[in-house]
């Protein structure tokens, strides 16, 4: 069965003090990871090391990268390669975050090579889906979604594609307190899986974690993580909080 993850996107918040106490906070906690269950925490690239140190011995924890260079290496000021990520312990990578998108101008064509660089370093892409609100109130959200997948995702093998874990963040629920329904999440899940499924087999499609992000919290994500095609979430805002993030976790089906 596929496996269900609470993923931990801290984004660009805390200092070294402060991200050394909210992962000890939560790893201190009784997690019940069962098999099948994984925790992922997607730290800042300066607090990489500390997070892999804390997570050696502990099962089914993983540190994740909020991103990582489509270069392979060289003369690229700023940027952190994909072996480097992997020279320092981490596991997973956060891909195409509608932020970096927004912000840093990520294309999903360059988003294929970031997931090439990634395969090339046995690193897991997290890689992240979803439309904005104009998007959806014009009803063309299925059809964006699929081409982000499509140009980014569908070139790799089907062994390729097991491996990855995507996330469904509709834009306009991140970050804002706005949730989509359950109902909202559960069609484009299925949706996602039915995408998979035409590329790449029944199978597969079933085997691929497909989170839900934006404003997932202690108190909606139970009843998210509890739709067929809901395999976890992809964390802001209330992974900061050991408390909201443990009962997030806690959530998990
Ligand atoms: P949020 O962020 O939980 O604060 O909405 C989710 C994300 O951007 O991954």
């Amino acid at each position: 069965m596929r496996k269900q993850i609470a993923a931990a996107n801290w984004k660009m918040n805390l200092n070294l003090e402060e991200a050394t106490g909210l992962l000890k906070n939560i790893l201190q906690a009784p997690l019940q990871l069962l098999p099948g269950r994984e925790v992922i925490f997607a730290v800042p690239f300066p607090f990489i090391p500390m997070a892999a140190e804390k997570s050696v011995g502990k099962n089914n924890i993983f540190i994740a990268a909020q991103n990582c260079s489509n270069k392979k290496s060289g003369a690229y000021t700023g940027e952190t390669a994909a072996f480097m990520l992997q020279s320092v312990g981490v596991q997973y990578i956060i891909i195409g975050h509608s932020e970096r998108r927004e912000y840093f101008h990520e294309t999903n064509a360059m988003l294929a090579e970031i997931i090439d660089q990634c395969f090339l370093h046995q690193l897991q892409p997290l890689f992240c889906c979803g439309e904005p609100l104009s998007v959806r109130e014009e009803g063309k959200e299925m059809d964006y979604v699929a081409r982000q997948l499509a140009e980014s995702l569908f070139h790799l093998t089907p062994e390729q594609m097991q491996q990855v874990v995507i996330a469904y963040e509709p834009i306009w629920a991140i970050g804002t307190g706005k949730t989509a329904t359950t109902a909202q999440a559960q069609e484009m899940h299925a949706f996602i899986r039915q995408q998979l499924e035409k590329k790449y087999g029944h199978h597969i499609a079933q085997s691929v974690s497909i989170l839900y992000g934006g404003s997932v919290k202690a108190a909606n994500a139970k009843e998210l993580f509890s739709q067929p095609d809901v395999d976890g979430g992809l964390v802001g805002g209330a992974s900061l909080q050991a408390a909201e993030f443990i009962t997030i976790i806690q959530s998990l089906d």
